[in-house]
């Protein structure tokens, strides 16, 4: 039988106001609960960043260098990342279902690097990503490509800070709840100020690992939230001892140096076990 329903056994802390504690990431206070639950699975609410393993570079360039094999190459990775940035195909087929952080779905796509990149569509619904259970969804934009409004990444683009400004804001004032893009070396803090929502910056090119992870380092010490990063993880010598350096960097403010000893540390143990 139930307890009787009493005053007397009762704590209603009536001096107590009810906490209304504010979300941790920047732009995202007034959404709603399931907005918020995901973009905690993408963001990590103690350090307020996220690192993202970008690996959906096959959606235009094929099998790219580094990204022959997933199976093989990406998901010994995927435990040190705090999100995955793939495509509908490769989750389907390559990523274990038991994969329980937060997924970024790649929605945009269409041309190959053999024709004109800006002339992307939409390429995902809405209700196959609610299927497959995402946390977000992406999509490119090529500002001042030749399709601009329909899909901007402008390679004919200076890419400097006031490109940077322009692109993020759309974005941002179009409603994106955060934005990815590139570092500028001048002036990438009044980027990261101009837009009302958390920017990461995707890692680009590979770049020898010190200064990938000086990139990474100077991105978030100007503001961003953190990292989706690709060919610098992939294609490293050592990509496992690379994405934990660069977590240091992202998450515990490690400074380059420090995170590229913590990287040879690393390889250097990796290479032991394996040898063992
Ligand atoms: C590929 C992408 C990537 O997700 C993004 O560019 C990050 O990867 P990388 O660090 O290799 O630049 O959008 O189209």
């Amino acid at each position: 039988m139930a307890d009787a329903d009493t005053t007397e056994a009762k704590n209603y802390a009536t001096s107590v106001p009810m906490q209304n504690v504010p979300f941790f990431l920047k732009g995202s206070n007034n959404l709603d609960w399931g907005m918020k639950n995901r973009l905690a699975q993408i963001f990590n609410p103690t350090s307020g960043r996220t690192v993202m393993l970008a690996f959906d570079h096959g959606y235009f360039l094929g099998p790219t260098s580094g990204l022959e094999r997933i199976d093989l190459n990406i998901v010994p990775l995927i435990e040190y990342a705090d999100t995955l940035m793939l495509t509908r195909g490769i989750l389907r087929t390559t990523i274990p279902p038991t994969y329980t952080r937060g997924i970024v779905l790649r929605a945009s796509g269409g041309p190959s690097i053999l024709k004109e990149l800006s002339d992307e569509e939409i390429a995902v619904s809405i209700d196959e990503a609610v299927r497959l259970n995402v946390a977000a969804m992406a999509v490119q934009v090529f500002i001042g490509g030749e399709h601009e409004t329909r899909s901007a990444v402008g390679k004919e683009m200076v890419r400097d800070a006031q490109y940077m400004r322009l692109a993020t804001r759309m974005c941002a004032e179009l409603g994106a709840t955060y934005v990815k893009t590139y570092y500028v070396d001048e002036d990438f803090d009044t980027v990261t100020a101009s837009c009302p929502v958390p920017i990461v910056i995707a890692g680009g090119k590979k770049l020898p690992e010190p200064e990938a992870l000086q990139l990474a380092y100077n991105a978030v010490q100007q503001g961003a939230a953190g990292v989706d990063m690709g060919r610098n993880i992939f294609q490293s010598k050592a990509p496992a001892a690379m994405i934990q350096a660069v977590r240091a960097v992202v998450h515990e403010n490690l400074s380059p140096t420090q995170a590229y000893d913590l990287y040879l540390a690393l390889k250097e143990s990796d290479k032991q076990s394996v040898e063992n």
